[in-house]
């Protein structure tokens, strides 16, 4: 029996099941661990089951001399440092596929939203602008016969992709080498997919803000960093591009006064891509998973440094 800490309660049943194997500590509060709490907790673990939200840093992983298997309840492991795991033999989980279609069908709602100004339609509802049905109120862009840019083409990328071809929109696919300077004019959407590494950090900035065209959304469900936010702020409030509907945002939470929300055409909601109870059940079975893998010795069913089973 070895010992897991656990960042948050978790949807459904998976964490009955690392109990029936393992002594089990969860952090109960709605908050992530402060850090010296989570060094505390992890400390004299073996398994660490933790979130996005939990910075798993080199100081950390040197910190926990026992620790042997390290699970992300997420697909992103751009809160772990896995170099640092790796370099200990520490596999560590991640929980890709399982929150693909969910993900993808949050990113069409937000497009649409986006496109069609609904955030603004249902203000208009609630502020009793609606006087009476006017030819020109309203107007926002068309999906279908759109051109959409999906930066990423992984997973969540295809099935976006699937989906927007149903739309009848026409897709573009820019893969991690290909650069962005030529497709983004072109583009009616320009919606993220790639993971936040140092290399997509800031990818969409200043410069690649004024090269899409004025009409144009971008649409991020990615990591909040991967857009430049002041920059995106003045895009929005300069009309350089039309909107921007966000699932994730730099920084996260974003403060509920922060200036990018009162930007014209600007659309957030609370990193709620994988949020259906099914998904993160899923997510939580599948993480639950690789740890007990990780904690036999055994292969995870899946893993983002598979050659590094302890
Ligand atoms: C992930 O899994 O990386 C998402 O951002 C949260 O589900």
């Amino acid at each position: 029996m070895s010992r897991c800490f656990v960042t948050r309660d978790l949807p459904g049943r998976a964490l009955d099941r690392l109990r029936a194997e393992h002594e089990v500590d969860v952090w109960p509060d709605r908050f992530p661990p402060p850090r010296e709490r989570l060094i505390e907790s992890a400390r004299s673990a073996q398994g660490l089951l933790c979130m996005l939200t939990d910075p798993i840093d080199a100081d950390l992983i040197a910190a926990c001399p026992d620790l042997r298997a390290i699970s992300n309840y997420a697909v992103g492991v751009d809160n772990v440092d896995v170099a640092a795991a790796t370099a200990r033999a520490i596999p560590v989980g991640n929980t890709p596929g399982v929150l693909t279609e969910a993900t993808g069908d949050l990113t069409l709602a937000l497009m649409l939203a986006s496109l069609r100004r609904l955030p603004e339609g249902e203000a208009a509802v609630r502020t009793g602008e609606w006087l009476t049905w006017e030819p020109a109120f309203l107007l926002g862009s068309d999906l279908h016969r759109a051109t959409v840019l999906l930066v990423g083409g992984g997973r969540i990328g295809q099935a976006v992709a699937r989906r927007l071809r149903g739309f009848g929109a026409r897709v573009v696919v820019a893969g991690r080498d290909d650069p962005l300077d030529a497709l983004l004019p072109e583009a009616d959407v320009v919606s993220l997919h790639c993971p936040l590494t140092e290399k997509t950090r800031g990818l969409i900035g200043a410069d690649e803000l004024k090269a899409m065209k004025p009409t144009a959304v971008l649409v991020n469900t990615a990591r909040g960093p991967i857009v430049d936010t002041a920059a995106l702020e003045h895009a929005l409030r300069a009309g350089e591009i039309a909107g921007a509907a966000l699932d994730v945002t730099d920084p996260e939470p974003l403060p509920a006064d922060h200036p990018l929300l009162t930007a014209p055409g600007a659309l957030v909601v609370p990193h709620m891509g994988s949020a259906t109870q099914a998904a993160r059940e899923a997510m939580a079975d599948l993480a639950v998973d690789n740890l007990l893998a990780g904690l036999r010795g055994e292969p995870m069913p899946q893993s983002v440094n598979p050659g590094a089973p302890s």
